[in-house]
């Protein structure tokens, strides 16, 4: 239905600015998925917590109302993300709510694919 419905912008580091729908409960990263969002290597471990090729940058007032916090889990896969910042997060673990309807991030434009760690 209609209010389930959300909006996502996505800032690609050229400036570009990608609109899509997503619903609510969906992550950033089904979002990217179904409406194709052209985000070259983004969510290369499909959400399984083993890459940061998700990672997004969010506004501060942005950054501090997303409900889940950042598990253990994701602070460590963070850590190796290129480009960190305080207000980083992985897109596969932000879950929409009605609340982040119309979230802005951006999409840093290097990514790390922390699978491809030589050693
Ligand atoms: Fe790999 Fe999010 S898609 S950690």
């Amino acid at each position: 239905s209609k209010k389930d419905k959300v909006s996502v912008t996505f800032i690609k580091d050229n400036g570009e600015q990608i609109t899509v729908q997503g619903k609510v409960g969906e992550n950033l990263l089904d979002i990217v998925i179904n409406n194709d969002v052209d985000l070259e290597g983004y969510g290369a471990c499909e959400g399984t917590l083993a890459c940061s090729t998700c990672h997004v940058i969010l506004k501060q007032e942005d950054f501090d109302r997303i409900p889940d916090k950042p598990t253990d889990e994701e602070l460590d896969m963070l850590d190796l993300a290129y480009g960190l910042t305080e207000r980083s997060r992985l897109g596969c673990q932000i879950y929409m709510t009605k609340d982040l309807d119309g979230l802005k991030v951006r999409v840093p434009a290097g990514v790390n694919d922390a699978r491809d760690t030589p050693i």
